[in-house]
C-alpha cells in the first residue's frame, strides 16, 4: 500500500529503532553470550528509544528477536545456549512506533580473541553473499519494477554463489501490521507479480542455506533449520519504494 508523507515519516521513525537495536545486538555478538542476552540487549535500546516489540503482536511469540544460530534459518528462539567461535548467528527484530512497523535482520560470524579460525572457512564468503543479495534485491524495488524483479535479483545472486534460497518464508509488505501484501519471495521471476509503486514499505529478506533449500520445523515449533544441517542466513531490511531508487530505512549497521 502507498503511504503518505505522514504516515512515511512515523515508519521511518521506526526504522532508526528498529536499526539502533539491531546494531546494539550485532555489537554484543562474542564468544560466551547467547541469544536471550542479545534479546534483552535489542529489548532494553527498543524501549530506551519509545518502541514496543513488534513480534508480540505475532500470537504465543514474546520475544523482541528471532536469533538462529549455524544450521538454523528462521524464528530461531532465543535460548541460553552460549555462542562459541565460529558460530554463524542471525538476528532478527522488528520494532512497532506509535503503530507502524519495520522488521530487519543480519547475519555475522563469532569471533573469537585468539588467532583461532575455527569454523570460519567459508562462511564469511556465504555471509558476504547474503548482504550482497539484499543490495541488490533492494535495487529492483522502484515505480514500475515488479515483486519478481526483486525476487529473481535475490535468485541469481544466490544460486549464482552455488546456494539456495529457502522457500518455506518469504519477505512481505509492512505498516500498520508486521505481515502485509505483497508476499515478497526471495526466488521468482523477474517481470511477474506486483507493480511497485512510490511510497510502498516492504521488507525485503534474504533467506538461503548453503546447501539445499529444505527446511524443517524444530522442536521448539518456531525455529527452521536447515534440513541437510548445513548452514542457514538472514539478510532484511525495510525499504520504501522510490521513483528512482529505494530508501532504506533500516540500513546503518
Ligand atoms: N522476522 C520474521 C519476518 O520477517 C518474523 C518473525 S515472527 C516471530 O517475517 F514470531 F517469529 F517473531
Ligand atoms: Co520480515
Amino acid at each position: 500500500m502507498v503511504r503518505n508523507r505522514y504516515e512515511l515519516k512515523l515508519i521511518r521513525e521506526s526504522g532508526k529503532i528498529a536499526t539502533s537495536a539491531l546494531k546494539k545486538a550485532l555489537q554484543s555478538v562474542k564468544v560466551g553470550i547467547s541469544g536471550l542476552e542479545l534479546d534483552k540487549i535489542a529489548q532494553d535500546e527498543i524501549y530506551r528509544l519509545g518502541g514496543q516489540l513488534s513480534y508480540k503482536t505475532v500470537p504465543g511469540y514474546q520475544f523482541a528477536t528471532c536469533v538462529t544460530v549455524n544450521e538454523q534459518v528462521v524464528h530461531g528462539i532465543p535460548t541460553g545456549q552460549k555462542f562459541e567461535e565460529g558460530d554463524l548467528v542471525s538476528i532478527d527484530l522488528a520494532v512497532e512506533y506509535r503503530g507502524w512497523h519495520t522488521d530487519c535482520a543480519w547475519s555475522v560470524l563469532v569471533r573469537g580473541k585468539g588467532k583461532g579460525e575455527r569454523g570460519k572457512s567459508g562462511k564469511e564468503k556465504f555471509l558476504q553473499i547474503g548482504e550482497q543479495a539484499l543490495g541488490e534485491g533492494i535495487e529492483q524495488a522502484v515505480e514500475g519494477n515488479r515483486v519478481g524483479d526483486i525476487s529473481s535479483a535475490i535468485q541469481s545472486r544466490v544460486e549464482g554463489a552455488g546456494y539456495s534460497v529457502v522457500r518455506a518464508l518469504v519477505g512481505h509488505g509492512i505498516g500498520k501490521k508486521l505481515h502485509e501484501e505483497p508476499e515478497i519471495p526471495g526466488y521468482g521471476q523477474k517481470g511477474t507479480g506486483m507493480i511497485l509503486k512510490s511510497g510502498m514499505a516492504l521488507a525485503i529478506e534474504v533467506i538461503y542455506a548453503k546447501g539445499t533449500p529444505e527446511v524443517i520445523l524444530q522442536k521448539d515449533g518456531w525455529t527452521y533449520a536447515a534440513a541437510d544441517g548445513s548452514w542457514g542466513g538472514l539478510f532484511e531490511m525495510t525499504v520504501i519504494a522510490g521513483k528512482e531508487k529505494a530508501e532504506v530505512l533500516t540500513y546503518n549497521l
